[in-house]
């Protein structure tokens, strides 16, 4: 026991966390991304690892270096975030902090796409795997708590509920990603955790504190199983 208080009390447990926007290639030199830091990723990823995780941390191309202590699988696009996560399993948990695009460009170009006189080009789309869908509907080797997060720009606590339902995972952690809360890319969050008990609003918080509580419950949770 003593052993495994001085290392934390997420000592022994394997946690997947995805995190950063991906990169949606167009052709060689153009791609579509978003506005995802990987700020909060980062943190709670840093913060589980502080705990005794064993962390993978899977990453799309952030703006912030990746936590220390934590093993690092650099990845761009979607695709390459879903076979990153599927080879890092069994786990204990896995966390989808990544803003994964939704979609990508359907037939990336093998060379430049050139000016033509007078002509527009026209960029078509598929949709990208979801994740954390396939992560919480798999059945054998299911990781014991998957959670999601929901960026929502209106009515954040019903579209967050009706998410964590449609997607599968056990928790979402809800936040309001208006321009004018200034989360996205901001160093504060302010988030809402739903689970099967229902909705439970944080007070505005660093990404840090989010993190820490995050990583404290994740680790009751884990206990409880
Ligand atoms: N997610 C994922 N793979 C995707 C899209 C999203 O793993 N292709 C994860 C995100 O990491 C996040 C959660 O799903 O944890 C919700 O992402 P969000 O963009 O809010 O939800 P969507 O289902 O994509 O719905 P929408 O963007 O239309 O609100
Ligand atoms: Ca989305």
């Amino acid at each position: 026991i003593e052993a495994r208080l001085a290392a934390g009390p997420l000592a022994g447990r394997r946690i997947v966390v995805t995190s950063g926007p991906t990169h949606e290639p167009i052709d060689p030199v153009r791609y579509i991304a978003n506005r995802s830091s990987g700020a909060q990723g980062t943190a709670i990823a840093r913060a589980l690892a502080g705990q005794g995780a064993e962390v993978v941390f899977v990453t799309g191309p952030a703006t912030i270096p990746p936590p220390e202590g934590v093993e690092v699988v650099r990845v761009e696009t979607a695709r390459q975030m879903r076979e990153a996560v599927l080879s890092a399993l069994p786990a204990d948990a896995m966390i989808a902090a990544a803003a994964v695009a939704d979609w990508r460009v359907a037939e990336e170009s093998a060379s430049k796409i050139k000016k033509t006189k007078g002509g527009l080009p026209t960029l078509t789309f598929s949709e990208n795997p979801d994740i954390l869908a396939e992560i919480s509907q798999m059945g054998d080797g299911r990781p014991s708590l998957v959670v999601g997060f929901a960026a929502e720009t209106d009515d954040v606590e019903a579209h967050a509920t009706a998410k964590r339902a449609r997607k599968g995972c056990d928790w979402i952690l809800a936040n309001d990603v208006s321009p004018a809360t200034g989360i996205m890319g901001g160093s504060e969050n302010a988030v809402t955790l739903i689970t099967e008990d229902g909705a439970e609003s944080w007070p505005r918080m660093s990404k840090d504190q989010v993190a820490m509580q995050l990583a404290a419950r994740i680790a009751q949770a884990l206990d409880a199983v």
